[in-house]
């Protein structure tokens, strides 16, 4: 089942205040809130488990034919569990963001994770649910009636990274963030925006007028419906 009606569809590279973003956005507007690079994150982590590697893509499509993963779509609720692991804090740790480009490679698993972000929507008990990714807006959800790219210049996003990171050397984490964006935007492109995608640009905006631009466009997609 697809409800492409019930799908806030957000895409964006990292640094780009996508998750934080997207968070206060569910919260303001009372809806669900899925994190999908979280499910790539607790895969990777599934295939570490099992002390493959995912740059075996035989490994990662046997860790996902069985892969328990519970994520609710409450905005306030952040944990992320593999079957009965608490996977929450260990989805974040270097070695998995190392390792998740790995999982995020292989066709019939993002097919898969696909089909799950879909039901995930179809059922969940919210009028709708901001969905944060790479692929929202062109893959997963085309037809939705809202379709985001939240951008910002490389330099900024490097500058926010490091920021979060508290005390990392600024160069190292621009480092790390254009190779991974590299190796993503390799996988789907979420540099730029696809055709009907409105761009919100947070380069010179700070976090409220972040959120405030996207309520904008929300409000008048919405309208225009
Ligand atoms: O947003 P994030 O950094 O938590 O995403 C983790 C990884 O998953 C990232 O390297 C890209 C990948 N990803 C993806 O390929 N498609 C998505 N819809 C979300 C994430």
């Amino acid at each position: 089942a697809h409800r492409a009606d019930k799908f806030i569809a957000i895409d964006g590279p990292a640094g780009s205040g996508k998750s934080s973003v997207s968070k206060a956005i569910a919260r303001r507007l009372g809806y669900g809130y899925l994190d999908t690079g979280a499910a790539y994150r607790a895969l990777a982590w599934q295939v570490l488990e099992r002390g493959a590697d995912t740059a075996d893509a035989d490994a990662v499509r046997s860790a996902a034919s069985d892969f328990p993963l519970i994520q609710r779509l409450d905005p306030d609720d952040r944990h992320v569990l593999v079957g009965d692991a608490n996977v929450t804090d260990a989805i974040r740790d270097p070695r998995v963001s190392a390792a998740v480009s790995g999982v995020a490679r292989v066709p019939e698993v993002r097919v898969q994770v696909n089909e799950m972000f879909r039901r995930m929507v179809a059922e969940a008990d919210y009028p709708a649910v901001v969905v944060e990714g790479r692929d929202i807006t062109t893959v997963v959800a085309p037809d939705a009636p809202v379709r985001i790219l939240l951008t910002a210049a490389p330099e900024v996003r490097a500058a926010r990274r490091a920021g979060e990171l508290g005390g990392s050397d600024p160069v190292a984490v621009a480092a790390a963030l254009h190779k991974r964006d590299a190796s993503d935007s390799s996988v789907v492109d979420f540099l730029n925006a696809a055709p009907g995608v409105d761009v919100v640009d947070s380069t010179e905006l700070d976090f409220s007028q972040t959120i405030d631009a996207v309520l904008a466009v929300i409000e008048r997609r919405r309208d225009a419906d």
